[in-house]
């Protein structure tokens, strides 16, 4: 069995890094393809240095542009290394556009698509993500779906039950493995100044969200005042897509620490520890409900249901006076809900199930 790994931004790297262990531990044929969808060193290389990941065998450079532009030339580039290379299996991960370019071009091959995290609905069809996770769903052969919602979202698209495996979140197995590690890695409390649970911890990237400026504005102005009615400083390490809309737009917030990108180590840490995580991400809504940490999340829906129905997690919207809120009623919550997204062994089982259909 050969194996052709597509990843290509920030969180596919990370919930890709179990299932590459896994591989490399029972010396199985893969290789890695990198779109260069994520290029700059604290959104990329940082992460495969981190983890101790092995280098991608090609990198296709792609960078950044419109959707079609970027989508496009990743097609592109996936098909030439698969024409050359002749995997019996391509794997994708999650909805990004490395994600469906990757399992389009594989499926126009003949080539069978395995996608990891598949299932998950916003039914937001004005999102991107949404898109992407849909089209590389339906493009697909093997779907590991991390929960029995995201089943079920598949087969209401008549989606073949046969095709279908829950197997568990890999953040999970990310999580577990790097929690520990981070632990002895104290250094970012120490250099950002800050005390356990004495502070709060914020990401914000989503197009929806700070592409669109009143709608970025709406939300800082929200932190400003959660930084004001709380008294506790508010850490945002800020994605390159933000950075770059906050200074077109001249949005200058005050009462918030904007810092760069972290490492994944430095960003587990922050998150474990902070009093409650705003967010727009979907890795960090999991992630919290994992480690038991209240999340607001700064979106009007979520593909993470299972962290609203456990209780982890929140739906604030963007409206100021309302993130203000959820806060309030997120500080109250006890943080004693169960984790919803697997046992840590999703990718054991991933790597098991490739190898049983594909023998
Ligand atoms: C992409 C995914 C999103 C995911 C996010 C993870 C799509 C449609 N979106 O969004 O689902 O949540 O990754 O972080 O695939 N930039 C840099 N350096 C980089 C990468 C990007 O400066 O390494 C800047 C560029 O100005 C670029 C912008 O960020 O135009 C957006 O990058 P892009 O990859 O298009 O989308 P993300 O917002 O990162
Ligand atoms: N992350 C990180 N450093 C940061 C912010 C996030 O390492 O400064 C990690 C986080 O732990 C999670 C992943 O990046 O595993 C989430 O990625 P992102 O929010 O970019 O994408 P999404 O999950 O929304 O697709």
């Amino acid at each position: 069995m050969k194996v052709s790994i597509i990843l290509g931004t920030r969180p596919e790297i990370i919930k890709f890094s179990p299932i590459i262990f896994e591989f490399e531990r029972l010396g199985l044929d893969y290789f890695i393809v990198h779109s260069g969808q994520h290029y700059s060193y604290s959104m990329d290389r940082v992460f495969f240095e981190q983890l101790g990941l092995p280098d991608a065998k090609y990198n296709l450079e792609v960078g950044s542009g419109s959707h079609a532009f970027q989508t496009g030339r990743i097609l592109m580039g996936v098909e030439e290394v698969l024409m050359h290379e002749r995997p019996d299996v391509v794997l994708v991960q999650g909805d990004t556009n490395t994600t469906l370019a990757g399992a389009l071009a594989a499926v126009k091959l003949h080539i069978p698509v395995g996608h990891v995290e598949a299932g998950l609905r916003s039914f937001d069809r004005s999102m991107p993500e949404e898109i992407n996770r849909l089209l590389a769903d339906h493009c697909s052969d093997l779907l590991f779906a991390p929960t029995e919602i995201s089943r079920r979202n598949l087969l209401r698209e008549g989606i073949s039950d046969e095709k279908i495996y829950v197997t568990g979140n890999t953040v999970v197995d990310a999580l577990f493995r790097n929690l520990r590690i981070a632990e002895h890695r104290r250094g970012i409390l120490e250099r950002l100044g800050l005390e356990k649970h004495e502070f709060f911890l914020v990401t914000v990237h989503r197009q929806e969200n700070v592409d669109d400026r009143f709608r970025f504005s709406k939300i800082l102005r929200g932190l400003e005042l959660v930084n004001e009615r709380f008294g506790l400083p508010v850490i945002y390490p800020i994605h390159p897509r933000a950075a770059k809309r906050m200074r077109e737009f001249n949005l200058k917030p005050k009462g918030l620490r904007l810092v760069e990108p972290l490492d994944y180590l430095s960003f587990l840490l922050l998150e474990k520890y902070a009093r409650l995580v705003f967010t727009d991400s979907g890795g960090v809504q999991e992630e919290t409900c994992i480690m038991r940490v209240p999340c607001v999340t700064l979106r009007y829906n979520t593909e993470r249901p299972e962290t609203l129905e456990v209780g982890s997690n929140v739906l604030a919207g963007v409206e100021p006076k309302a993130i203000v809120e959820k806060a309030e009623l997120m500080l109250e919550r006890r943080p004693d809900w169960p984790n919803p997204f697997g046992d840590g062994r999703a990718s054991e089982r991933i790597v098991k199930i490739l190898n049983e259909e594909l023998a």
